[in-house]
């Protein structure tokens, strides 16, 4: 497969190439924030989405029956988790599908647990659906591995209670981004048994569960084996795949009446057919994307090598991610060695005389200060790119 040959994403109204800022005279800024790939999706996905575009009618679509069960076959050869096709229901994109699960799940102004940093649509999603967003910090190791630290988080439940604001749920990221963590089976069943004692509702976003690249398993919470009912698994082909413009996720939902009420949460945001090309590309991408998969993760390992290598060169502190194609990186020696305020100063001065766009790790929450995110899944030419002009910026600084 190709994943070497970069393909110009310039005004195709691309959040992450269109939206540069660029100065006279200097080279356009290379973006390595927004998480999505510079990779086309699996030919056999780009030839079905032709295929149904040369039919000229794009009426409303039905969801035919194999879909549910190519999910689930997904889950069955990917995670070895045995879920049954009838657990799925499908949402728009994984953000707004959060959004339903809590107006369908939660009681209005209900806290909502999240473990920081975290994917900063995580803090809006709950805060503009009338929840309320309870931070717990994410333990971390000494190599800045993050980890669920339980003691915390009772206390933490238990203050909300006290408040006033009692938590609901626990929205909860894993893979984690921006961390890049598995969470290992005994993590999972830890926070599991935290959810069933504090008798909380557990979302478990699953986005990134495809991406493992450590050689570790990825541990999916729609296993029937952990025996929480009270689990609503999110997951999507939009990462895996490539397909984040095209929004379309699935919840495996294990228990009958969590599922009935989150149908209804589903109609009452008008929320019935998915789009017709969504669904083509997906049910493309489970059916026959395996094999691409396996040639984006080998090549994933090796920029994430180079990534992770010329950042500890520099200076930066990387944790390699397990999952996903995000670096994570503490940059607070190199914020200190250059007399800088923060990771955001950081940042803009990359974009600004570096020409490299990162993501500032103070936007992802708690924890996240004096860190920064690198998104390294493009062609190497464009990664090596963006590492020299990294390297060449640390040095003009430095010297
Ligand atoms: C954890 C997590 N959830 C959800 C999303 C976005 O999902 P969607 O584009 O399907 O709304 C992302 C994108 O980076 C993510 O990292």
């Amino acid at each position: 497969m190709d994943f070497d040959t970069v393909i110009d994403r310039n005004n195709t109204w691309s959040l992450k190439w269109d939206d540069r800022e660029n100065v006279e005279g200097k080279e356009p800024v290379l973006p390595f924030w927004v998480a999505d790939m510079d990779f086309a999706p699996p030919p056999t996905v780009l030839e079905a989405i032709r295929d149904r575009a040369a039919h000229p009618v794009f009426g409303y679509t039905s969801v035919p029956a194999e879909y549910p069960e190519l999910v689930a076959s997904w889950y069955r050869t990917r995670y070895n988790a045995p879920v049954d096709a009838s657990s799925f229901l499908l949402g728009p994109g994984c953000v707004p599908s959060l959004g339903i699960i809590l107006r369908a799940l939660t009681s209005p102004l209900a806290g909502v647990l999240v473990c920081t940093p975290v994917y900063y649509p995580f803090y809006h999603i709950i805060a503009d659906n009338g929840r309320t967003v309870v931070r717990l910090p994410l333990g971390t190791s000494d190599k800045g591995r993050f980890y669920f630290d339980e003691e915390n988080a009772r206390r933490v439940v238990n203050e909300s209670r006290a408040g006033g604001t009692p938590v609901e749920a626990v929205l909860w990221c894993s893979p984690h981004n921006p961390g890049g963590r598995l969470w290992s089976r005994s993590e999972l069943h830890t926070v599991v048994s935290f959810c069933r004692t504090e008798g909380l509702l557990l979302i478990s976003d699953e986005i990134h569960g495809d991406l493992a690249v450590s050689g570790e398993p990825f541990v999916s919470l729609a296993e029937p084996s952990f025996g929480y009912p009270q689990t609503v698994v999110v997951s999507a082909p939009n990462k895996t795949f490539n397909l984040a413009g095209l929004h379309l996720s699935h919840f495996a939902v294990g228990d009958e009446s969590l599922r009935a009420r989150l149908r209804k949460g589903l109609d009452a945001s008008g929320v019935s057919q998915p789009n017709v090309f969504s669904l083509v590309a997906a049910h493309e991408a489970y059916r026959s994307g395996g094999p691409w998969l396996g040639e984006l993760l080998a090549y994933l390992r090796l920029s994430i090598d180079r990534t992770v290598d010329v950042l500890s060169q520099v200076g930066f502190d990387p944790v390699r991610p397990d999952a996903g194609y995000l670096v994570w990186a503490d940059a607070r020696r190199v914020i200190k060695r250059l007399g800088l305020a923060d990771d955001r100063e950081l940042v803009q001065l990359l974009a600004r005389e570096g020409r490299i766009r990162l993501s500032a790790g103070s936007a992802f929450g708690p924890g996240g200060e004096g860190h920064i995110r690198f998104n390294c899944a493009c062609p190497r030419a464009l990664l090596d790119e963006g590492l020299g002009r990294l390297a060449s910026w640390m040095h003009e600084r430095t010297s």
